[in-house]
């Protein structure tokens, strides 16, 4: 008792004394000083894991219906001796969102006052999964598909991120920073290769690869050098997953993050911390996973080489993955991002030193005049889809909501209720964007409100000679190159030799962004660019400000206006849950047991008496645990966040609200032999609306030694 009391004092005093350092060297000028305050945080945001339209691949019934990875926010908290604070985080998700920015800044200045956490320095950036639920965005072009807002998705992501920043602030802590870079092969390819080939031959001659390699990577650790987190970045799309699958998943960088974490804080507290991995996004608007090309699936030929089609479908044409099926490319994709961040967490060595420094405007980007190296001024234009972004990809098949012949059942109630109200483009518009053919003038579709948004949160943080550059979309391979060489250039006459990152998809989602070059080409990606021609030059020119300002170390006279929130006017026509029963059986009964005895390596499936859910979405907490028997309890070995386990929910009768949920496990070559059980945890509702928890479990069984053979 007296002995921990001295100790807790002593502590407190070096903490004091520590923090008493660094407050009297207050300095207002760069300086070499290479100990910074560091936390990590995670948070759980997986929302709804049943009926919940996915987003990514707008497809109609691709709604979800349980749980593979749970998805997180992974936040990164970084300030220099003055106080001057980032807060770089990074979520599981399709994209990033104004709204999303909006409700956390909120629920931060609740805590924190107004001065600590603003929209100017947290950088909320995607990893790009397309395998989540969708409806987390305030305008209508993004949530479609999922029959209007998702108040259920918004939340169980505000919260998660909330918490990943708090743990973050609250685990800050004296430590260094190290920073390597190397180029990653054969985890990605481009996708739209003949577009690639449309910017000039010089400019190409320059890169060894049509999309981007380079791997840079940040190692975190505190004053003694134990490791405390790390954060990289690679640009590849989270598409490893294809449009047939329902379970929520972080994709091919959720698998990278969760294994890398599980080296540090063991295998079964997946999402728990301490240690952090983040695994970011960069310039991938071209690059995709699917590395094994894309070829028909009628013939087994390529595709047509510019319009990605067979025979003239569209459809026909898709890009595959190296694994048997989408689990094990995702893992693979995953597992070859993992190991080059392992080899270069080991070798980082350049130690950063320096101030942080932040910038941040909103723009209109409906609305930029640019004057271009030749002199010229060109203008963007308000926001237009062209018809190859209905088309879609070979990683995935257009909207399906332009198709004809949807299946029965899967018509999309709301874009019927809104499809009388899609405006024809005006000319100028048509003018504007050409030679885009368009099919969504979204920028003049203000029915029943704002199709997409028009103000882009342009941001860049500096920590010593880093630059870390938000980019509010999905910029191509030459797009993102050419924005990292404007910014190296202006630090370079400055006299500063900077390592330039592009975080990509952040702060909000506007689809595509490609070169001019590109854009006249019109494929996907082009297609998909919403402000015209000139959309890549107006950013340019805009990070080119961005960077001069930053180095006049003076603050953006005006920050832009501020995002409009749109929550008032938002309409969602997906129901909730209406009541859940269970008939023969009760609740969480076991309807299929497992067998006696298992050996590693073999699948134990569990199916259980369910309900919907969307009841209760177990942020933090699971659906399902995976348990063996040791001195006289039940210890908990995996739950639902885990890659080996997989809980899926199926709806048996709308009418009679019954359902059952399905727990696999493949058993990992190095699990103990001994007792095991499978345990279910739900939620149902009843007539009234009561929501009640309950929880299942499975008969015991044995997982054997491994025969030897
Ligand atoms: C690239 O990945 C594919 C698929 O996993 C594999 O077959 C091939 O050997 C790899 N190529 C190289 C050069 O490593
Ligand atoms: C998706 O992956 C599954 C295997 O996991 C495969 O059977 C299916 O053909 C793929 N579909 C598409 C459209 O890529
Ligand atoms: C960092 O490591 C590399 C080898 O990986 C070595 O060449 C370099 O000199 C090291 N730099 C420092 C600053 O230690």
């Amino acid at each position: 008792m007296m002995k921990s009391f001295f100790i807790s004092i002593l502590t407190c005093w070096l903490i004091i004394s520590a923090n008493g350092k660094y407050l009297t060297k207050v300095s207002q000028t760069d300086n070499d000083n290479d100990v910074y305050q560091i936390g990590f945080g995670i948070g759980d945001i997986t929302g709804p894991a049943a009926e919940i339209n996915m987003m990514g691949y707008a497809k109609l019934g691709q709604n979800t219906r349980g749980i593979h990875l749970r998805l997180y926010s992974r936040a990164m908290v970084v300030a220099d001796q003055s106080g001057t604070r980032v807060a770089y985080v990074n979520v599981d998700l399709c994209g990033s969102a104004q709204i999303l920015k909006i409700l956390v800044v909120e629920e931060l200045q609740k805590i924190y006052g107004n001065d600590v956490y603003t929209h100017e320095n947290v950088l909320i950036s995607a990893t790009h999964t397309h395998a989540g639920p969708g409806g987390y965005f305030q305008y209508l072009l993004y949530i479609v598909t999922t029959e209007g807002y998702i108040k259920e998705s918004t939340h169980a992501i505000v919260s998660g991120v909330v918490k990943s920043i708090r743990d973050a602030h609250d685990n800050m802590e004296p430590g260094h920073m190290y920073y390597t870079e190397g180029t990653l092969t054969n985890a990605s390819s481009n996708r739209s290769p003949a577009s690639y080939l449309q910017n000039p031959e010089e400019e190409r001659a320059q890169y060894e690869h049509n999309t981007d390699k380079t791997f840079q990577l940040l190692k975190f650790t505190d004053l003694n050098g134990k490791p405390i987190g790390m954060v990289n970045w690679f640009a590849v799309h989270g598409v490893s997953m294809n449009n047939t699958n329902k379970l929520i998943s972080s994709d091919n960088k959720g698998y990278a993050s969760i294994t890398f974490e599980q080296d540090f804080n063991g295998y079964t507290n997946v999402g728990k911390g301490p240690f952090v991995a983040i695994f970011g996004q960069s310039n991938e608007g071209d690059s995709t996973p699917n590395i094994m090309g894309a070829r028909c699936l009628d013939t087994g030929k390529p595709c047509d080489f510019v319009h990605s089609t067979c025979n003239g479908k569209n459809e026909l044409c898709v890009a595959f993955g190296p694994g048997k099926d989408m689990f094990e490319s995702t893992k693979i994709i995953g597992e070859r991002q993992y190991l080059k961040a392992k080899e270069l967490f080991e070798k980082a060595n350049e130690t950063i030193k320096g101030d942080v420094h932040f910038v941040y405007q909103n723009i209109d980007m409906a609305k930029q005049t640019v004057t271009l190296d030749d002199g010229r001024e060109v203008k963007t234009c308000p926001a237009a889809l062209g018809f190859s972004f209905a088309a879609g990809t070979t990683d995935g098949e257009g909207a399906a909501i332009f198709h004809q012949g949807t299946k029965k059942g899967e018509e999309n109630k709301f874009f019927d209720f809104i499809r009388d109200f899609i405006l024809h483009p005006s000319k100028e518009l048509l003018e504007c964007q050409a030679p885009k053919a368009i099919l969504l003038p979204v920028g003049e579709m203000k029915f029943p409100y704002e199709w997409a948004p028009e103000l882009m949160p342009t941001q860049m943080f500096e920590i010593g000679n880093l630059v870390i550059v938000g980019l509010p979309g999905e910029f191509t391979t030459m797009s993102g190159r050419r924005i990292r060489n404007d910014i190296r250039k202006i630090y370079a006459d400055h006299g500063r030799d900077v390592h330039v990152i592009l975080s990509g998809l952040a702060n909000t989602y506007s689809n595509y962004i490609t070169t001019p070059e590109e854009y006249e080409f019109q494929r996907y990606e082009g297609g998909s660019t919403l402000f015209g021609p000139h959309t890549l030059d107006a950013y340019r020119q805009q990070f080119r400000y961005l960077a001069k300002q930053m180095l006049s170390r003076e603050k953006i006279s005006s920050p832009g206006p501020k995002f409009p929130n749109l929550l008032k006017k938002e309409i969602t026509l997906k129901p909730g849950v209406v009541y859940d029963a269970a008939i023969r059986h009760h609740f969480g009964d076991a309807i299929v047991q497992p067998k006696e005895t298992y050996h590693a390596g073999e699948r134990v499936e569990v199916k259980f008496c369910a309900a919907n859910p969307r009841n209760n979405l177990k942020l933090e907490k699971t659906y399902l645990t995976v348990e063996r028997y040791e001195n006289d309890e039940w210890i908990v070995v995996a739950t639902d966040a885990n890659w080996e386990t997989m809980f899926i929910w199926n709806r048996d009768s709308v009418l009679l609200g019954t359902s059952d949920a399905t727990v696999l496990w493949d058993i990992p070559l190095d699990t103990k032999p001994g007792l095991y059980r499978i345990r279910y945890f739900g939620d149902h509702k009843n007539i009234i609306g009561k929501i009640q928890e309950f929880e299942g479990a499975s008969r015991e069984f044995k997982v054997n030694e491994l025969p030897s053979f």
